[in-house]
């Protein structure tokens, strides 16, 4: 009896430490817990971590999905579209709201459509031989092509080249037409084809679609390439296995799989540039995730997701071309060894959580067709528990959760001092890490986080001990953590210059 149990015992711990040598070798194997650093605008771009990739194209205030208002200087009132959309434009408001405004669609450097905020579009309807504004349209085309003619000194004051050539007049308050032919040259305040333009500065998306569509068909190819090239090098891979990280997460986009002719105005190239990533990745024993970052269609209106015009429009009708963007990726890149991770899909945003989970189940087969061994990434909405998803996941197998911690994007933060900024790292970021990770659940990954805070003019071992702790905290989390980003121009978003300038050490 006793021996039995001895024997039993000394069974269950032989079990134990094989599972433990046969888990430790295959986390040594893998990397885990991962360091890793996001690749961010390199192969999505991202204008805000280097502004100047946009300054070669002209009229780079007006590009897709920006807002913009017109004011009639002769009636002094805004242009409405009545009822946010679906009749006529009237030039009746003396403030400028939702139904006031209208998002740019980029047709070249001067010709636009104007989307309002039901999401028609406005055009000319002839009516008793008069061409009256209206905001009636579903989808845009060339009948629906406005350009905008700036004033040579005051490019606010514009004058709107309607389709059939006329330039648009606010007749009246009620009626805004082409009805009288007037002079081009007429720039006088009295000239009812003269408005004043406000574009709402902050509404400037500078994603992949504006840095494509803005540099226009003929020069986004050069640039694009040019940068793809230049941004991240073999040197980078290098330097980054040096300075302790041992993985990249990698965001592209869906047209990545339409390589090299993707569809207008996106371009080819970036395919070649992932394998690149995938042989300098080998040579330095780093791990790959491929990260699904711009969804067919965008899964959450921000300009890092290659939306046109802000809307998040993925939805069901979606899931059959982003799942094929996952096969084809887990299909090319599955036999690589330094694959380790792909994700399904980066922060989606106010997306329906049942299409998001048929998705997810669609995606995650996908991936298994290719490979057993990559795990398969779920973000976490944003707009979500950070729990939502661990029901949902158990049916899966090396499935990871990820989660983004940033001491920003929430007014909580606004008034933060150091210690509660640490203090929040150590306690709630803690915690959260603690109630997700569950045995036999999901690893969790902290797949994007940041040295920037709210805090002001924070000395540098302030900002040495924020890194430090988040570090720490993050280096819990089973699957590890990526630090937004490697290279910014903000240099408290680039681990590069962090590491070169002693905030950190890895
Ligand atoms: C503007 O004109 C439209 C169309 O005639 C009318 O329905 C609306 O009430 C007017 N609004 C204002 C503020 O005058
Ligand atoms: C822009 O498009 C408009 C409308 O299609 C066209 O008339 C104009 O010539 C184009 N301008 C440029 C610079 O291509
Ligand atoms: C990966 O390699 C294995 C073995 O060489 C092969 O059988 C399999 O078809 C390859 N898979 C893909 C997706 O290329
Ligand atoms: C980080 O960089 C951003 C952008 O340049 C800047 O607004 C912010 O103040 C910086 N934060 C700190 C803590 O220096």
């Amino acid at each position: 009896m006793c021996n039995k149990f001895f024997y039993v015992n000394l069974l269950f711990i032989f079990n134990l430490s094989l599972f433990h040598n046969v888990y430790a070798a295959e986390t040594k194997k893998n990397n885990l817990p991962l360091k890793a650093v996001n690749l961010g605008n390199w192969l999505v771009t991202e204008g805000w971590m280097e502004p100047s990739l946009f300054d070669g194209i002209k009229n780079n205030d007006l590009l897709d999905g920006t807002h913009v208002q017109f004011m009639s200087v002769k009636l002094q009132k805004y242009l409405c579209a009545e009822n946010g959309g679906g009749t006529i434009v009237v030039s009746n408001r003396t403030k400028a709201f939702h139904w006031e405004t209208f998002r740019l669609w980029r047709v070249n450097e001067t010709a636009f459509n104007l989307r309002v905020s039901n999401k028609q579009f406005v055009g000319l309807e002839d009516e008793n031989g008069e061409n009256n504004l209206v905001a009636n349209l579903d989808s845009p085309g060339n009948k629906e092509t406005f350009e905008i003619v700036r004033n040579d000194d005051d490019p606010n004051k514009v004058r709107i080249r309607a389709p059939n050539g006329l330039f648009l007049q606010a007749i009246s308050e009620t009626q805004v037409s082409t009805k009288t032919v007037y002079e081009e040259s007429s720039w006088e305040d009295s000239d009812p084809s003269v408005f004043k333009m406000t574009v709402l500065t902050d509404t400037i998306l500078k994603g992949e679609y504006q840095i494509t569509n803005g540099y226009g068909p003929d020069k986004a190819s050069k640039i694009m390439r040019d940068h793809w090239k230049t941004y991240i090098t073999e040197e980078d891979f290098r330097f980054m296995s040096e300075n302790g990280l041992n993985a990249v997460r990698i965001p592209v986009g869906w047209w990545i799989a339409k390589d090299p002719t993707p569809p207008k105005p996106f371009v080819g190239g970036s395919l070649k540039t992932l394998d690149n990533a995938f042989t300098w990745a080998h040579k330095y024993g780093m791990k790959v995730i491929v990260d699904l970052h711009a969804a067919p269609a965008s899964q959450n209106g921000r300009a890092h997701s290659a939306t046109r015009d802000g809307y998040r429009e993925w939805g069901d009708s979606s899931i059959s071309d982003t799942v094929a963007t996952i096969d084809f990726l887990a299909q090319r890149y599955a036999n690589r060894t330094s694959l380790i991770a792909i994700q399904l899909m980066n922060e989606p945003q106010g997306v329906d959580l049942g299409s998001l989970k048929k998705y997810y189940q669609a995606g995650y087969d996908a991936v298994r067709k290719y490979t057993s061994s990559a795990y398969v990434i779920m973000s976490n909405p944003l707009d979500r528990d950070s729990k939502v998803l661990l029901p949902f996941v158990r049916a899966f197998d090396r499935v990871v959760i990820d989660v983004h911690y940033y001491n920003l994007f929430s007014d909580q933060f606004s008034n933060m001092n150091v210690k509660q900024n640490i203090d929040y790292i150590k306690y709630h970021r803690a915690s959260d890490l603690r109630s997700l990770t569950t045995s036999n659940g999901p690893l969790i990954f902290v797949g994007e986080w940041s040295g920037d805070w709210k805090v002001k003019n924070a000395l540098k071992k302030d900002s040495q001990q924020f890194m430090k702790v988040q570090v720490e905290v993050y280096s819990r989390a089973t699957f590890g953590w990526a630090y937004w980003a490697y290279k910014c121009d903000s240099n408290n978003w680039s681990l590069k210059w962090l590491l070169e300038n002693n905030y950190v050490k890895l």
